[in-house]
């Protein structure tokens, strides 16, 4: 039956559940996101707003959301750090709201919500303001009261997302982050014209890439009958790979109900690996970037453990890792620069997705949880 999503009708078209449809439509509305951002016939960034603030005079963004939105702040720390060299402090608006973080006026606070009608998200913003930041919103529904509370709404275009679980949302929002994070690089003279357009290429390229990942989901749905036999699973990575490592345990704790901690994979020596044993799986994200060889490192320390390994990333990756693995998701090749995140998602969404159709729960809405939380 169809649904009413604001003046929208949604329905789930071929799919068993929105969230499978919603997962699907990533390459197009990721895609789409993007046209809104760069001019495609230059391979430049294009914002489609005036920044109301100088770029080069700025000294520090803050960034505030809740739940996947958060995940996708923690991501674009990497890339506004790296692109932009601008200092980034994020925290989850329950936390960042009663904080009494002080800000240096004319800073920019930049938060993030699906919905736009988060609770915390908005006192978030609320305190920025106060502060006399200014407020940039990436948001979803652009006539949300987080929209119209900031100074700039910044629409990430993903249409309607229905699942409670987030999913196209999140991409969407790397999406724009990673433009925004160009653009300022390219303002505050960071990035070169050359490194720009090197940069603008590889983001094109990358719903092309998200679509190759989908295609794998046939060879998902072994490894998800291998996690759901679980009571507990560990994700790990490392750069914007760890926040994904993060996003990818909440999914499966949300549709699954399988207790999951996403870890830092430098970070495991330092309680984590306690906790192997032959029964826990651990996910290792591995984009090939330039901290492959420490992610590898990590899992051999798994497999040392005799650890039950999945390993989601290209085969020059499973071949570093010269490991027993439990399973394997060959990635595409090409997903290793700066926007692998985006690419790297998907297996984590689907993952999540055929454990909770596997054990039969309602991956649309899964229990105790709401798509927006109105309330503190
Ligand atoms: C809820 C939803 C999540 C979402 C979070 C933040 O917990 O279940 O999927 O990430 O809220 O929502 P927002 O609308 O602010 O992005």
């Amino acid at each position: 039956k169809p649904l009413q999503a604001g003046s929208l009708l949604v329905d789930k078209g071929n799919y068993r559940h929105y969230m499978a449809k919603e997962i699907h439509e990533q390459p197009e509305v990721v895609g789409r996101a993007l046209a809104h951002y760069l001019d495609l016939a230059k391979g430049t960034v294009r914002l489609p707003f005036e920044l109301p603030f100088d770029p080069k005079a700025l000294t520090r963004v803050t960034i505030s959301a809740c739940g996947t939105a958060f995940y996708a702040g923690v991501v674009a720390r990497y890339w506004l750090e790296r692109f932009a060299r601008l200092p980034v402090d994020i925290d989850i608006a329950s936390e960042f709201r009663y904080r009494e973080a002080p800000l240096a006026e004319g800073g920019l606070m930049i938060v993030v919500s699906q919905s736009g009608e988060t609770a915390d998200t908005l006192a978030a913003l609320r305190y920025a303001k106060a502060e006399g930041q200014h407020v940039l919103a990436i948001v979803n529904v652009d006539t949300s009261t987080i929209a119209r509370e900031s100074e700039i709404a910044a629409p990430i275009l993903a249409g309607p997302e229905i699942g409670v679980a987030s999913t196209k949302a999140f991409t969407c929002q790397l999406a724009v982050f990673a433009c925004l994070a160009l653009a300022l690089g390219r303002a505050r003279g960071v990035l070169s014209e050359a490194q720009e357009k090197a940069l603008v290429a590889e983001l094109i390229a990358t719903p092309a890439l998200m679509a190759q990942a989908l295609k794998n989901e046939a060879r998902v749905e072994p490894l998800a009958r291998d996690v759901a036999r679980a009571s507990s699973a560990l994700y790990l990575g490392r750069g914007p790979a760890y926040p994904l490592a993060l996003e990818g345990a909440l999914k499966l704790k949300e549709l699954s109900y399988i207790h999951a901690e996403g870890y830092a994979a430098g970070e495991l020596k330092h309680g984590p690996i306690a906790l192997i044993d032959y029964a826990m799986p651990v996910i290792v994200l591995a984009p090939h970037d330039a901290s492959l060889e420490k992610t590898v490192s990590n899992l051999q320390e798994v497999a040392a453990r005799g650890g039950h390994l999945i390993l989601i990333g290209p085969e020059s990756a499973r071949k570093a890792a010269a490991a027993d693995l439990a399973g394997f998701l060959e990635m595409p090749e090409e997903a290793a620069g700066a926007f692998a995140a985006l690419v790297y998602a998907i297996p984590a969404q689907l993952l999540a997705y055929h454990v909770a159709v596997f054990m039969g729960k309602d991956v649309d809405q899964p229990r105790n949880l709401a798509k927006s939380v109105t309330v503190e």
